[in-house]
């Protein structure tokens, strides 16, 4: 990277944000209407998570959200980033909506809204209704026909109100952790419909933006947030390099190429051929998927290290969410996965800001003119409390001082980068790891559900405040 900009000094409208999703947080799975949704099932299926734990409870935001942006106020946050529970507001995935879970939303936003925070709507964080899954799921056609009536609805009930929308979030994740390696909901193990679920997710993208904008005021953005790979090859061997150009294709090229330039690369198309004819890509699929967007959504935690491998060799998955002997990356058999070198979260994550750099660089060219937002970045920690009560996490402050030094460093190479998202706002249910990975800037105690600001949060909220980052030891 090139010198560093001292000292680091965000743009003035630069969003200081932070994310959540549904299922993670809000708890009160039974209550107002809602059904259960494929992390319900999941979650309650023996072995799927970590201790069994479900999202039943999480950290009770559907009731305690007043509380929560209050708390958000005081952390002087400028943006949050939260998800809509698809089967809260239409319980069966089709027909009509549920008012009081729309009520729920609308009034999570006005109290934003009256705090001075920028609501971002992600419509998808990975729980479709139960019933679509029982229907074929994300493999079928009809799935995305039904993201489109759903995105309608919320658009219809929210545009007035929310500026910025995201269709999908990270769709890889919903596609081959879900469809292949099994570690996420459904929990299947079937190559063939993981890359089926992929291209529906992006049909569900594309007539997801298209119900957007025919229902919400033409101010409204529409974005997608995509968890694209920061894919290395292990040596410029061209066998390693051959590796790096196939993980990247399953990894962001598949979502980014139609989404961004209306066709899936020949190369995946080819490399995956002997696990699916992509027959079920019909005429106008490509151009429904490939709407012209406002933004673009990058989340970030580490980069993938690649080289090429014989086919029986068994490095670590780069799946990031959890162990299965099902791979996540069909047709890729013959690619091994290396620990990239360095210090590591409670993830196993290693710790490399420069990828974050290189990602936005990257996505800076493939979407030229495209306003570019962090919408996840964050890290997981064992935190505690002291004697005192108070929380210290200063990895996490360096974390986030690295990482946001080189999203400072980005805008200066020229990359139109609008704003952060830090995930997590609090501690929550980290999918098939249950509670034991905390995510959050805000410590919850999940006995009594308190919540208390971590030094990282008093630091973030010293940037937020000053748009300049404050040194890693400032709030020690
Ligand atoms: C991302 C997910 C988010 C959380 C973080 C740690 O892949 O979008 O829900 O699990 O990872």
């Amino acid at each position: 990277m090139p010198e560093p900009v001292t000292p680091v000094t965000f743009p003035p409208a630069f969003l200081w944000g932070a994310a959540t999703s549904a299922y993670q947080i809000e708890g009160a799975v039974r209550e107002d209407g809602r059904t259960p949704s494929i992390w319900d099932t999941f979650s309650h299926t023996p072995g799927k998570t970590a201790g069994g734990e479900t999202g039943d409870i999480a950290v009770e935001h559907y009731h305690r959200y007043r509380d929560d942006v209050a708390l958000m106020a005081e952390l002087g946050l400028t943006a949050y980033r939260f998800s809509i529970s698809w089967s809260r507001v239409q319980p069966t995935g089709r027909g009509p909506a549920v008012q009081r879970g729309l009520d729920f939303y609308r009034n999570l936003v006005d109290e934003l809204l009256a705090h001075g925070i920028k609501p971002a709507v992600t419509l998808y964080h990975w729980d479709l209704p139960q019933e679509l899954e029982d229907a074929g799921g994300w493999p079928e056609r009809d799935t995305a026909l039904r993201f489109a009536e759903y995105a309608q609805i919320v658009g219809d009930a929210l545009g007035d109100r929310v500026e910025q929308w995201i269709t999908l979030n990270e769709p890889w994740c919903s596609a081959f952790l879900g469809y292949g390696s099994g570690v996420h909901a459904p929990g299947r193990t079937d190559p063939a419909a993981s890359l089926r679920a992929a291209h529906h997710l992006n049909l569900a993208h594309g007539l997801g933006t298209s119900a957007l904008r025919a229902t919400m005021p033409a101010r409204n953005s529409v974005a997608v947030s995509l968890n694209s790979s920061v894919v290395r090859p292990l040596s410029q061997d061209p066998a390693d390099l051959a590796a790096a150009r196939r993980i990247d294709d399953l990894a962001n090229g598949v979502f980014h190429g139609p989404m961004l330039h209306g066709a899936y690369p020949e190369t995946l198309l080819t490399a995956t051929s002997s696990v699916t004819d992509w027959s079920y890509v019909l005429d106008g699929d490509l151009a429904a998927i490939n709407q012209p967007l406002d933004a673009l959504g990058l989340n970030y935690y580490t980069p993938t290290l690649v080289s090429a491998a014989a086919a029986s060799a068994d490095g670590p998955r780069a799946d990031g969410h959890g162990a299965s002997s099902f791979s996540p990356w069909p047709g890729a058999d013959d690619v091994a996965f290396h620990q990239t070198p360095g210090e590591r979260t409670e993830m196993g994550w290693t710790i490399d800001p420069t990828g974050l750099h290189d990602l936005i660089m990257r996505y800076s060219g493939e979407a030229p003119g495209l306003p570019l937002y962090v919408t996840e970045n964050g890290a997981a920690y064992d935190d505690k409390p002291d004697p005192d009560g108070r929380v210290h996490d200063p990895e996490r402050i360096a974390y986030l001082h690295g990482h946001l030094s080189a999203v400072r460093q980005a805008i200066a190479d020229g990359a139109d980068v609008r704003g952060y998202y830090l995930w997590s706002l609090m501690d929550n249910f980290e999918w098939a790891y249950g509670y034991g990975k905390r995510f959050g800037a805000v410590y919850v105690d999940y006995a009594t559900q308190a919540r208390t600001p971590k030094s990282s949060a008093l630091w973030y909220r010293q940037a937020a405040r000053t748009g300049t980052l404050p040194p890693v030891t400032a709030v020690e």
